[in-house]
């Protein structure tokens, strides 16, 4: 897809890509994938990549989950980023999180051993049960050193800060 090989890091969900942007800028010897599913969205992201010549920049208008599992080779990815995934508040519609057993342990397999994954979100409900389901998944292992301080954010993030709304961030690597 690049044309050059450099790390790989996917944002799953990429919304109006401004993570995947910043980064894409911020560090030009990594590739970076936003996967998104909606094509609006997908599109939005595709035009900043193009209008900002970021060749480190692909978008991929598809399913997160089916991206990690069909599309990527083993070993083949040094992070991916869940950022403010839906949480499915609903106990019976628990089934469509995305931070649970078959997509971690795809997960597991597609990234690096050492590489990482990253969750950010401000649901509270959502972020201990991501942390019991990925308790679950031996190839990650909690990394607590990581606290997201160097990570770019975006116009309602700075919103919650101002709001004093919290955040939640965990980043585990596999083992
Ligand atoms: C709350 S937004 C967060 C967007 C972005 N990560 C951010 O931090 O601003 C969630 C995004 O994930 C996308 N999304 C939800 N489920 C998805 C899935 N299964 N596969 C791909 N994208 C998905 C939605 O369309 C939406 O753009």
């Amino acid at each position: 897809m690049f044309g050059r090989s450099a790390p790989v890091e996917v944002d799953l969900g990429a919304g109006d890509g401004v993570y995947a942007e910043v980064r894409a800028k911020r560090d030009l010897d990594r590739n970076f994938v936003a996967v998104e599913r909606l094509l609006g969205r997908a599109t939005k992201i595709a035009k900043k990549a193009v209008r900002n010549q970021l060749t480190n920049l692909k978008v991929l208008r598809l399913e997160s989950a089916y991206f990690i599992k069909n599309l990527c080779a083993e070993s083949s990815l040094d992070a991916v980023t869940v950022r403010y995934p839906d949480p499915w508040p609903k106990r019976r519609h628990h089934g469509n999180r995305l931070l649970q057993k078959e997509f971690l342990e795809d997960a597991a397999r597609a990234v690096t051993p050492g590489g990482c994954l990253k969750l950010t979100t401000d649901d509270l409900e959502y972020f201990e049960w991501a942390q019991k389901e990925v308790k679950k998944c031996a190839p990650w292992v909690a990394d607590s050193s990581w606290t997201g301080a160097d990570e770019p954010t975006s116009e309602f993030e700075e919103l919650f800060a101002k709001e004093g709304r919290p955040v939640y961030r965990q980043a585990w690597r596999r083992g």
